[in-house]
């Protein structure tokens, strides 16, 4: 028979801030006075549902426990023994928090259930309850007083002993340059101002404008050290005074026009916040917010695609072009792509493109005017090697829209190099399409929407983790990527 232990206790701290230490698989050996020494196996992370806890007690007992379930919007965690030198069989523990309502203390529920040996369950039963559990609460309350939850600074980055401080990774840039410039540390993310949002992230995105920046191309927007990356999506830790619109708990994605992105626990304004519908995972929103909504402006807005426009796209299987092909094909357009390889040919087919030209050193002018006799809409993100083709590839009144320059940035585009047949130019930032919050709001309802129900077909994900940003930016850049990238944390 199955024993059943629970034990119960309010703390007094914030939930935000006893849920920052117990859903850290491997932090007991800190605060609970039971535990000697403990660590991850298979260097994974704490918070790696599936990863196992190995550790042995002062009493000499070894236990090794796997994590099951980590929720941070019930804030739940989950766990078994897999093993131990304790006779506790098929033991399954959960803890379970709750905000006190009104208050900064914290509800929190620890039970378990688990078999022993014929005639040890009273035994157990009562060293779960006591020198588990009620030591456990006692021993996490002193660990909270002694604020040494909030001192787990490096020595290279002192941890500032912030009230509600919550460790977090993230992927700093201390010099420009190629991708073996982005490192991973540890940070500590102070509780949110007013106004703000702090946000225990799940997936970023990768965007190549993260690449301009890593080189050192907009010092203006980056200044070392700093933080890569405009958008992410996770689930909301806590908010400051004046926010009321998302909850602790809510998942949530944003975008934004500041930098800083590529960590574990951020800090954004408010207004920058959206919340997420059930439907859309963590890691879709951090793909596709801000090419998704990319699309919408360079379609609707400024590209005003319609049945029959002749669409060209460059890049047409990246994460941008797949998203542009699949939405135009559904407004009826025709669609043209480039790309290196016929595989991306393959994939960029499958997205909506009509016709697709394969091509390594930016020629496809011709083969354009012999397809459809010239792009009323050009979607350019290759920048300064594609220039000259744009122009012969362009129908009569056609409109270039330089969104990007992968290849290296665009030379001047004058007047006179528009008139011959009476071109127009664009250079557009997706930033100023969601100025205001209302702006942001429709343009992501609208993607969600889209992806929901079919009208945009949701490009394939790469996935990288957080440490892994150097991969995932190398891959970029060299081109081996097809459809949006993203990192987890
Ligand atoms: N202005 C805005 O509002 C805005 C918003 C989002 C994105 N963008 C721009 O849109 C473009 C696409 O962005 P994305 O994040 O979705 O990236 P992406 O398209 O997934 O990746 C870039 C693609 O560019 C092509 N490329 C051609 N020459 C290249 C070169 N020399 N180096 C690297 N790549 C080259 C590659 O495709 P092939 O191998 O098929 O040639 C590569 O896969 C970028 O220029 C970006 O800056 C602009």
């Amino acid at each position: 028979m199955l024993q059943r232990v629970a034990r119960s206790t309010i703390v007094d701290a914030p939930l935000e801030r006893v849920w920052a230490v117990l859903r850290e698989f491997n932090s007991h050996d800190q605060w609970h006075d039971v535990v000697d020494t403990s660590r991850i196996e298979r260097n994974e992370r704490g918070d790696q549902v599936g990863c196992i806890r190995a550790f042995s007690l002062k009493d000499g007992n070894r236990i090794r426990e796997q994590l099951l379930a980590l929720d941070d919007r019930t804030f739940k965690s989950t766990y078994c023994i897999l093993d131990a030198t304790v006779p506790l069989q098929r033991y399954v523990a959960t803890i379970t928090l709750k905000r006190v309502t009104d208050s900064n203390r914290t509800f929190w529920h620890w039970e378990s259930t688990f078999a022993t040996p014929p005639g040890m369950e009273r035994e157990l039963c009562d060293m779960v309850a006591t020198q588990v559990y009620e030591a456990g609460f006692e021993n996490l309350r002193k660990h909270l007083r002694r604020g040494n939850d909030l001192r787990q600074g490096t020595a290279e980055s002192p941890a500032m002993p912030t009230a509600m401080a919550v460790a977090s990774r993230r992927v700093v840039l201390k010099s420009y340059g190629a991708p073996s410039v982005l490192r991973a540390e540890n940070d500590e993310v102070a509780a949110p101002k007013a106004g703000e949002v702090r946000v225990r992230q799940r997936a970023i995105g990768v965007n190549f404008f993260d690449i301009y920046l890593r080189r050192g191309w907009m010092p203006d927007l980056l200044p070392l050290p700093g933080v890569l990356g405009m958008e992410a999506a996770g689930t909301v830790l806590d908010v400051g005074a004046g926010v009321h619109a998302v909850m602790p708990g809510d998942r949530v994605a944003y975008i934004g026009p500041t930098p800083g992105a590529y960590c574990s626990v951020r800090s954004v304004p408010a207004d920058q916040v959206l919340r997420l519908p059930a439907a859309v995972e963590d890691d879709v929103a951090a793909a596709l917010l801000l090419k998704g909504i990319t699309a919408d402006y360079l379609l609707r807005d400024l590209g005003r695609v319609t049945r029959g426009t002749r669409l060209l796209v460059h890049a047409a299987a990246g994460g941008l072009g797949l998203l542009v092909c699949s939405w135009a094909k559904s407004l009826g357009a025709e669609v043209i792509g480039t790309v290196s390889s016929p595989e991306k040919a393959r994939v960029a087919r499958e997205y909506g493109c009509d016709k697709v030209i394969v091509t390594t050193n930016y020629q496809f002018a011709s083969e354009v005017q012999n397809m459809c006799g010239g792009a009323d809409v050009l979607i350019d993100g290759l920048g300064d090697a594609a220039r000259d083709e744009n122009f012969a590839a362009l129908a009569r009144r056609g409109h270039w829209i330089s969104v990007g320059q992968a290849t290296g940035a665009l030379k001047p585009v004058a007047t006179s190099d528009l008139v011959a047949k009476s071109l127009t130019f664009s250079r557009p930032v997706v930033f100023d399409y969601i100025a205001t919050r209302a702006e942001l709001v429709t343009r992501a309802e609208r993607l969600w929407t889209a992806l929901s129900d079919g009208t945009v077909r949701k490009p394939p994900i790469e996935r990288y983790a957080l440490e892994s940003a150097e991969l995932a930016h190398e891959r970029l850049e060299q081109r081996l990527t097809t459809g949006a990238l993203v990192l987890t944390a």
